[in-house]
């Protein structure tokens, strides 16, 4: 059976193995958009069986590769040998970006989109934090919003008990979830960061596509908005 899940109209999701990062494990997923030109786009990357490559193969031609999120860069070092002929994009780089060696990157996620894919996606850089780098993506047709790191929820993992205390202290463990303990304390600007929470919830989604956690099907706004009240106080 293809490791592809659909989760709406051109969007779909694969779930990757586990990987280490800061001392605790974490469980993978990318999102695969088809665009309205025909190419395929896709966010945070993982490594996918032969089936499921053949399977995204079928969707169309893989165009753009992007880390979202500065802790999955790294990611595209393997993916772009799965995929040579596209083109890669990546958020704003900080002290705290994961990546190995030289990537041959396209450019740099900002509030506007590239005109490749702005037919189909709104996007925003989550501002007000100099230490994390994040853009999230609006997906218009499937009114989906993709979220990489900044909101988590993270299940137990079997037999890796220092990674479930980690995500208990963070405030991140499966059912709670929501901005970590670290990240919300490292929002220094928090005027700017409440604009783009603005933003953000004035876009018409109702689905979540979150990199650690369940995904949200819908009633994904009020989802969202409960994850950011501590923003208010
Ligand atoms: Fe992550």
């Amino acid at each position: 059976m293809s490791g592809l899940h659909s989760f709406g109209e051109n969007i779909w999701i694969v779930e990757g193995p586990l990987v280490r990062d800061m001392r605790a494990w974490f469980t993978t997923r990318m999102t695969i958009v088809k665009l309205s030109s025909g190419s395929v786009w896709i966010e945070s990357p993982v490594p996918a069986s032969p089936d499921t490559m053949e399977s995204i193969a079928e969707i169309g031609p893989v165009k753009y590769l992007v880390a979202a999120t500065m802790r999955h860069v790294w990611r595209l070092d393997n993916a772009r040998t799965q995929f040579p002929d596209a083109q890669l994009w990546v958020c704003r780089r900080t002290r705290l970006t994961l990546q190995h060696g030289e990537l041959p990157i396209t450019g740099i996620l900002t509030d506007t989109p590239p005109p490749d894919w702005a037919d189909d996606f709104e996007q925003l850089e989550f501002k007000g934090n100099r230490f994390s780098s994040e853009v999230l993506f609006y997906h218009k047709k499937s009114h989906t919003v993709i979220i990489g790191d900044l909101i988590a929820s993270n299940k137990k993992i079997k037999g890796k008990p220092l990674s479930n205390f980690i995500f208990r202290l963070g405030g991140v463990l499966y059912p709670k979830g929501g901005v970590s303990r670290d990240i919300r304390m490292s929002f220094r600007d928090r005027d700017l960061a409440r604009q783009s929470l603005e933003t953000l919830l004035s876009w018409d989604f109702d689905r979540l596509i979150i990199a650690h956690g369940d995904c949200i099907e819908t009633g994904a706004k009020s989802y969202v908005e409960e994850k950011f009240q501590w923003l208010n106080h």
